[in-house]
């Protein structure tokens, strides 16, 4: 993940223009750097572990010659980040150099099969079957357009790839399948790249490529076939005015909105998590005597989310625990019977792994859920999972919310399953609905977008809100007040609905803004006597309902709506996001950059 970059040019060397390219997207985030040439007949590629400059200046990778190249930045997914993980990856000929972002899920299946037919595969990732099985098609006397035709169709998952090969040494192919690529046209020179960025200096006419599609370029011109039949899309260039600092946010005017707008592509991945990951972790989770879910902030209310799910589905009861207060609240019951699992993005967050040495040091099992592969929390826990998120670049999180909830609701399905919890039914509906989350995600950003921004406007001077919930969904109140106060700065309340009484009632006044968590699970019924008791004090009620909940809607002020009749385990996900835009719109509308909350970094890696 993170991005990739290809060129092909009329005159000159590839090499110092990937090296361009891939410092645009430099400060996303990556852990590896890559570059591979092809000339006379010869590829040429280095990669390694560190920054750009420093990976370019060790390697003299800049004075790679030829006039075609590939770049790659890493994120890792599969594979630590190692110099043999990074990419280029090469066949066992060293004919074939790939690079590639995103996740090709039947890898395992692949290699298994090439790795019998002889291949020696260097890495752990999964890019790495792609060039050896193109060769092993290739040693069969197939063509290597035909072979990479057939690689193509043989991939699943959700990646972009570029391939380039000594046996056809003019060319570069670049496919994509439910990811994102696009075409700059330049003049006597092609680019191809995740990221549009990246040659937007040398180019504003782009073409997109779409999935299933591969666009085959060389100096003067693109073709885009698709991959299953070859057959030629025709699709004219276009220009774009973006200027740098807008193409970086793909059009979208701050990174949180188009974080926000992406999470239903990041639950794509997610969702599409390795079965042996969920087993290995809900065996440690089933084994666990006693659970604590430690986590800060945003991760924190992940982890209370989840206490909900582990305990409803799997009969698995857990200790959400704040980070910063785990030692002191909890440190001295722990034991080797104990199992920590530790939520962080970022897996640095230093109250997260003060924490979790702390257990550590008193024999419990460490289990881990981050973002980051190579993070010390990956390196502390006994098992881990990386929730497949991409680098968040916006401070406030938002896509790596989601994602953590996905992962645990898989988590949680999971080990009801192992439990003999759920009638066959209810686990059928649910994985049903679970494949279906990034479709609703998408449904609720594009219905509801445009009221939330109204709402924001409607609402923006009020001085303070409060946010209920019940259940579960009190973890998406605490969740929405803090994205409000950490982009807005305003004094911002939540609690579990029923503590409202006595408690935040006493400053619910005339036109009190208190926002509502909605579902209709088993808590419904309370809510709309808490909803009623608000409205009593005036308070003015904006409410997070299900489709068509007349009752509600006839209550509330303002209602935002979100898809009815999801499983409750999955609720939380689809009704955050309203909230994350509410955030974003009101600062927006109150003149505040949501980017660069006041005092706040994106990992807090100091006590
Ligand atoms: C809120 C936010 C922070 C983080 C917290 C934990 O939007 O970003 O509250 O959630 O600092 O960070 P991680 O998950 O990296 O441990």
């Amino acid at each position: 993940m993170v991005g990739v970059f290809g060129c092909v040019l009329k005159d000159g060397n590839a090499a110092p223009v990937i090296h361009e390219a891939l410092k645009r997207l430099e400060h996303r985030g990556y852990d590896s750097v890559g570059a591979a040439t092809i000339h006379e007949g010869v590829v040429y590629f280095k990669k390694d572990q560190g920054k750009i400059d420093d990976v370019y200046a060790r390697y003299g990778l800049g004075s790679l010659p030829g006039r075609i190249g590939l770049g790659h930045l890493r994120w890792a997914t599969h594979g630590a980040p190692l110099q043999v993980n990074a990419h280029p990856h090469l066949d066992c000929g060293d004919k074939v150099a790939v690079a590639q972002n995103g996740i090709i899920e039947n890898y395992a299946e692949i290699r298994k099969e090439l790795e019998e037919a002889g291949h020696v595969f260097k890495s752990k990732t999964d890019a790495e079957v792609v060039p050896h099985l193109i060769e092993q098609k290739i040693k069969k006397g197939v063509r290597f357009e035909d072979a990479l035709r057939e690689t193509l169709n043989r991939l699943e998952g959700s990646f972009s790839v570029g391939v380039m090969s000594v046996d056809d040494p003019k060319r570069i192919f670049f496919a994509q399948k439910e990811n994102t690529l696009t075409i700059g046209v330049g003049e006597d020179a092609m680019y191809c790249s995740s990221d549009i960025p990246t040659f937007l200096p040398m180019t504003n006419e782009i073409v997109a490529v779409e999935s299933g599609e591969v666009a085959i370029l060389d100096h003067s011109k693109f073709e885009i076939r698709k991959f299953a039949d070859w057959s030629e899309v025709s699709r004219k260039p276009k220009k774009i005015d973006w200027v740098p600092e807008i193409a970086e946010k793909e059009g979208y005017p701050h990174f949180m909105l188009k974080e926000i707008h992406v999470q239903p592509s990041t639950l794509k991945s997610t969702i599409r998590l390795q079965e042996e990951y969920l087993d290995l972790m809900t065996t440690f989770l089933d084994r666990a005597k006693e659970l604590f879910l430690v986590a800060c902030g945003t991760s924190y209310h992940a982890c209370l989310a989840a206490s909900y799910m582990f305990s409803k589905m799997a009969s698995l009861s857990t200790h959400p625990v704040y980070a910063s207060e785990f030692i002191e609240q909890v440190g001295k019951s722990v034991n080797i019977d104990s199992t920590i699992l530790a939520l962080s993005q970022s897996g640095e967050t230093a109250d997260t792994l003060a924490a979790v040495d702390y257990a550590r040091n008193r024999a419990a099992t460490i289990l881990g859920l981050t973002n980051v592969v190579g993070s010390t929390l990956t390196r502390v826990s006994r098992a881990y999972i990386v929730q497949q998120a991409g680098p968040e670049i916006g401070v406030a999180a938002t896509k790596t919310f989601t994602a953590q909830l996905s992962v645990l609701a898989q988590l949680a399905l999971k080990l009801a399953e192992k439990r003999g919890k759920l009638s066959h039914v209810e686990m059928e509906h649910s994985k049903e609905k679970l494949k279906q989350i990034p479709e609703i995600a998408e449904k609720v950003i594009k219905t509801e977008e445009s009221i939330v921004r109204s709402i924001a406007k409607k609402y923006r001077d009020r001085p303070y809100f409060i946010f209920l919930g019940r259940g579960i969904s009190s973890a998406v109140a605490y969740e929405g007040r803090l994205k409000l106060m950490e982009t807005n700065y305003l004094p911002s309340m939540a609690d579990a609905a029923a503590e409202m009484d006595p408690g935040l009632i006493s400053l619910m006044r005339p036109g009190s803004p208190v926002v509502f968590i909605c579902p209709r699970d088993e808590t419904r019924r309370n809510i709309v006597e808490d909803i009623k008791r608000a409205k009593g004090e005036g308070a003015s009620i904006i409410s997070i309902i299900e489709e068509g909940d007349e009752e509600i809607k006839a209550l509330s002020d303002d209602y935002i709506q979100v898809v009815k009749e999801l499983p409750e385990f999955l609720c939380p996900i689809q009704f955050i996001i309203p909230l994350q835009l509410f955030a974003y719109y009101m600062a927006v509308e109150r003149g505040l950059d949501p980017d660069k909350p006041r005092h706040l970094t994106k990992a807090v890696t100091v006590k």
